[in-house]
């Protein structure tokens, strides 16, 4: 190859409201059901890829040398982006998140949604976003929504090439925009209550989930309907429908994976009191909603307006060391080279 070509992508990590949990293809990364996320604004990651002369893969994350599991991890997906782009090169990629990587705050989704937009741009792709959303879904489940700003639907799709297992971005507006957009100026109050990597990967978890958990079945069956009924309160600016069922849908994800045999307990003590402080806010007419991913940090969604007050009562909670308030933010975006 003759000089590498440097492109630097970014993309903001989502938090789903209506989970995803299982799998219909693991190594395709084909979800058992639809999902819908939001896209943040402050979390984060910038990937800079480089494919060059070198013998290897590289991998520089948050500004140190990569394990090797993790530059595996890169190296395969670089793989699928090489044959498409039908080069040879090896990359040099530097990645750099604004969490603490593997912490249980989806960096693999904000992490797979930059490689793929760098990785195939810098290969001489210009992938749609739908394509480039199938493509991220290898990476990570959850990364195929990173590539779109804002509320995400994530489709189940039906083919076995996943060619159809891709997000879109759900409507900005609704109807009635005009009259009521005020009150749907949302956050996502993100509450640290460890720190380190998570007791045991997603896809490991899932897979156990699916195989022992009597419960799998009824959580997979019941996501459909939270689908629709997301889709609808979302088109209705209505917050607090939005809420509820996004805590319904977190605390029955978790409820299928504590119910598998040995257990997945992702929790900790402060994991519980953060929930009981944002349910404590709620019965006092604050509209606040948790959600919890794979790991025990707890995310409140409430309004703008009242998140300071939200991330004032979870940093009271003991255990809890940090808050962060994320909006929404954009898709997957070039930012320099290409
Ligand atoms: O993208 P993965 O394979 O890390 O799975 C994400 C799983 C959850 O974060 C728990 C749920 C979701 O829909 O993001």
């Amino acid at each position: 190859m003759s000089a590498a070509r440097a492109v630097t992508a970014v993309a903001g990590t989502n938090i789903a409201l209506v989970k995803y949990w299982g799998k219909r293809d693991v190594a395709l990364n084909l979800p058992a059901t639809g999902s819908l996320s939001l896209t943040l604004d402050r979390l984060g990651t910038r990937t800079t890829v480089a494919f060059d002369d070198g013998a290897t893969d590289r991998l520089v994350l948050d500004g140190a040398p990569a394990d090797d599991a993790a530059t595996t991890r890169v190296s395969a997906f670089l793989d699928r982006v090489r044959a498409r782009a039908e080069i040879a090169g090896r990359a040099l990629v530097t990645s750099d998140n604004s969490v603490p990587t593997a912490a249980g705050l989806a960096s693999s989704a904000s992490g797979f949604a930059a490689l793929a937009l760098a990785a195939t741009r810098a290969a001489g792709l210009t992938l749609s976003p739908p394509e480039l959303s199938a493509l991220a879904r290898i990476g990570s489940g959850s990364a195929a929504r990173s590539i779109f700003g804002g509320f995400v639907e994530m489709a189940r799709g039906e083919r076995p090439d996943g060619s159809d297992a891709v997000a879109h971005a759900l409507p900005e507006q609704g109807p009635d925009q005009g009259s009521n957009n005020e009150g749907w100026d949302v956050r996502l109050v993100v509450a640290i209550t460890a720190s380190g990597p998570k007791a045991i990967g997603s896809t490991a978890a899932m897979t156990h989930t699916a195989r022992t958990s009597p419960y799998y079945e009824a959580w997979v069956a019941g996501v459909p309907a939270d689908l629709t009924a997301a889709r609808d309160a979302i088109a209705a600016r209505d917050l607090a429908a939005l809420g509820v069922i996004a805590e319904r849908s977190a605390l029955r994800m978790h409820a299928a994976a504590m119910a598998a045999d040995p257990a997945i307990i992702y929790w900790n003590a402060a994991t519980v009191s953060a929930i009981a402080a944002v349910r404590a806010l709620r019965a006092r007419g604050t509209d606040a909603f948790v959600t919890i991913d794979a790991g025990p940090h707890v995310k409140a969604l409430c309004r703008a307006a009242d998140a300071d007050a939200v991330a004032g009562a979870l940093r009271a909670v003991p255990g809890v060391s940090e808050t962060l308030i994320a909006a929404p933010g954009p898709g997957a975006r070039v930012v320099e080279g290409a």
